[in-house]
């Protein structure tokens, strides 16, 4: 795929000088193969120039002792009344899209954010088979899949589209999914649809779901400055990964992994895969609310809490979270990084 086709080289470059004639069909143009894939976004259409130039870009992975504890990062609050709206197959990804006229959107806040988002969208990365999926990765582990909530920023701009390629404008919730028995009530109302949306174009509408229910029981995130996964690749996204997996059943896993990039005339290939390889930190930091030495870790003198330090300071917590794990014969998966294999 690193060798460009010099035929399809000179289409990208027509297509180039055509110019805001077909902008519009830009959005269906990209792929997560082949040369419309990640590593060409950013040549097909100049408006896009991040996603091969940015230094601050998504998804990362994320080295448990490369965090930096943050005592003044806050609970993330997010409204939990329904909302309704659409789930569609784009092709690329699926994806659930709130109702244009909502009456009472859902507010995300607090946490690291300083200002208020107003939910828009949710999109469904996974793969098709069980090593791989989620975009981001934990200590080099990739989830079966990865949901992703995105907002924008309410009190500076209009919409989504405004709001996306300027300062503080996204926010992304990255919730990682494991493979469990228990389905979880609200998700089920999502994956209960997926057979309506098996082809490229497909929607189906989705009513009175919960986000707050959707999310996995836990104060705790991990949180950096990046991008969208998806082009442009604006450099516009607080991102906050929660730190606790929530489940997928394997039939629903099952259901997902029929859906298609194609139409049902030219089905091409499974939707899954779709993830962005993994970008370079350069030098960024991700900062956690997970405070190791309040959690009943060992509060020996030699393990001072981070309260008492006028700096931040990286907590070397691999060895005591699994120390913690053993101490308390954990077997199940608490965390993210519990959830590792
Ligand atoms: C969201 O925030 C705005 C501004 O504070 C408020 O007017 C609105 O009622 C909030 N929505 C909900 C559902 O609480
Ligand atoms: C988003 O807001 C901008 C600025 O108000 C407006 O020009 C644009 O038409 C809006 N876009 C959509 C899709 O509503």
């Amino acid at each position: 795929m690193s060798v460009m086709h010099p035929r399809i080289f000179l289409n990208v470059c027509f297509l180039l000088a055509l110019g805001h004639e077909i902008e519009a069909s830009w959005e269906e143009w990209w792929t997560y193969d082949g040369i419309s894939g990640p590593a060409f976004w950013g040549l097909i259409n100049p408006q896009w120039n991040m996603c091969n130039k940015g230094r601050r870009q998504s998804p990362i992975n994320v080295e448990p002792e490369k965090l930096l504890f943050d005592p003044y990062l806050r609970s993330l609050h997010i409204d939990k009344h329904k909302i309704s709206g659409t789930l569609h197959n784009t092709g690329q990804s699926l994806v659930f899209r709130v109702e244009k006229d909502t009456k009472q959107h859902v507010n995300i806040s607090s946490g690291p954010l300083a200002y208020r988002y107003q939910f828009e969208e949710i999109y469904f990365h996974y793969g098709t088979d069980n090593n791989q999926g989620s975009e981001h990765h934990i200590h080099g582990y990739s989830f079966p899949g990865e949901i992703q909530l995105y907002g924008f920023n309410k009190e500076l701009y209009h919409n989504m589209s405004e709001a996306q390629h300027k300062a503080q404008g996204i926010v992304g919730i990255s919730l990682m999914l494991q493979i469990g028995d228990t389905p979880n009530p609200e998700l089920r109302i999502i994956t209960s649809a997926f057979n309506k949306v098996l082809y490229k174009g497909s929607s189906t509408p989705i009513r009175h779901i919960s986000l707050r229910s959707l999310l996995p029981n836990t104060e705790q995130y991990m949180t950096y400055e990046g991008s969208t996964t998806h082009p442009g690749c604006w450099e516009s996204t607080v991102w906050i990964i929660l730190n606790k997996p929530i489940y997928i059943t394997k039939q629903e896993l099952y259901a997902l992994r029929k859906l298609m990039q194609g139409s049902e005339q030219t089905p091409k290939a499974p939707l899954g895969n779709n993830a962005r390889p993994l970008q370079a930190l350069h030098h960024r930091t991700v900062r956690t609310n997970i405070d190791f030495a309040n959690t009943g870790v060992s509060k020996t003198q030699s393990c001072p809490t981070m309260y008492k330090d006028m700096y931040y300071k990286a907590n070397r917590w691999t060895s005591e979270i699994s120390a913690r794990g053993r101490e308390r014969g954990l077997p199940d998966i608490e965390s993210v990084f519990h959830s590792l294999p």
